[in-house]
């Protein structure tokens, strides 16, 4: 007999110990990591337009901001740098100064918070004067080997900051083994690689690169990364980095792809971060302004589910908001 009227779902929700006891708990702020934005100077706290309630910050405000964070049990950050005005050029070298803002919020944030866990992201798009991800050869095309040189660099210049882990962004083939080896080679054996394994082609960046100024001035970013229609690709991009010695693998964006985020799950025994990006968080706030539903409720339920999906570490904008999520889930 098992179906009406003998079973009842309800008899199971009755009473808010009952839910509790068969919920799955709201993802723990030490899951998250908060994605943030460093600008060279000092005293720059400057919201973001389309992104309420995030930041462009110099980095002794970034360090100001962090003490907050850290009482609310948020232990991580990734950290995304803007160049110094005037200072975007064809192979994005001014990522390799020691007065890059990355490289300054780093050494500061290290000296402030010995134990703060610091991704940063390597990538050269916002470097760069063309947009693009890496090095383009003569032809105008991603010259995928220089690249995975160029993006090693950066990613030795963040460990000497002190940086916890790297998380290469620009889809360059063989990135995450040149980048091992490379930080192996300086005695970096620590640093962690977060790859930005299956990193998908799409339309939810926006807000992101109106911040970096990161879009491509000429062309796409189809050609590197990976096409949302093929399923067996975003796969085997995980799975090739995890050969290559990722210590992380992640899915990004979040919410369109909570499907890969189950398959990859299901494929490796490795941490499993998915980034919930910033065309994502926006939406919500554009839908929230419209009163068309709860802010935090609506975060709460998108973060759950990419939890319930598989994700370990939730990489959000929300995690400077921890306290307002709703952790009571039900
Ligand atoms: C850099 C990078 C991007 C994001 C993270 N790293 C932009 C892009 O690939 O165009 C997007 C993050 C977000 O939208 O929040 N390559």
């Amino acid at each position: 007999m098992n179906h009406f009227p003998h079973t009842r779902m309800r008899r199971l929700r009755q009473t808010k110990h009952l839910r509790d006891m068969f919920n799955m708990p709201f993802p723990a702020p030490e899951k998250f990591i908060w994605p943030t934005f460093v600008v060279s100077g000092s005293g720059i706290k400057e919201e973001i337009s389309a992104m309420p309630g995030q930041y462009i910050f110099s980095p002794d405000m970034l360090v100001a901001e962090m003490n907050a964070l850290i009482s609310s049990g948020i232990s991580s950050v990734l950290l995304f740098g803007i160049p110094n005005e005037g200072k975007k050029n064809k192979t994005g070298s001014s990522a390799l100064l020691k007065d890059d803002s990355v490289y300054k919020a780093i050494s500061l944030l290290r000296t402030s918070y010995p134990e703060l866990t610091i991704f940063t992201d390597v990538c050269m798009c916002a470097y760069t004067n063309h947009g693009h991800c890496g090095i383009l050869d003569e032809s105008g095309h991603l010259d995928n080997d220089a690249s995975i040189k160029q993006l090693a660099e950066i990613a030795i210049h963040h460990a000497k900051a002190g940086a916890t882990g790297v998380a290469p962004s620009a889809m360059a083939d063989g990135q995450v083994l040149g980048i091992r080896k490379k930080l192996d080679e300086h005695g970096f054996i620590n640093t962690l690689i977060m790859s930005y394994s299956t990193k998908f082609a799409s339309s939810f960046y926006g807000p992101f690169r109106e911040v970096e100024q990161s879009s491509p001035g000429g062309g796409n970013r189809v050609a590197y990364q990976q096409s949302m229609a093929d399923s067996k690709q975003a796969l085997r991009e995980s799975l090739l980095d995890e050969v290559e010695g990722a210590d992380i693998l992640m899915v990004k964006p979040a919410l369109s792809y909570l499907d890969i985020i189950v398959k990859i799950r299901q494929k490796t025994n490795l941490p499993l971060a998915t980034y919930n990006v910033s065309g994502e968080y926006s939406m919500l706030h554009a839908t929230a302004e419209k009163g068309w539903g709860n802010l935090y409720e609506m975060a709460s339920e998108t973060l759950l589910a990419m939890n319930r999906a598989g994700a370990d570490i939730l990489i959000s904008y929300w995690a400077n908001q921890y306290g307002k999520l709703i952790k009571d889930n039900h």
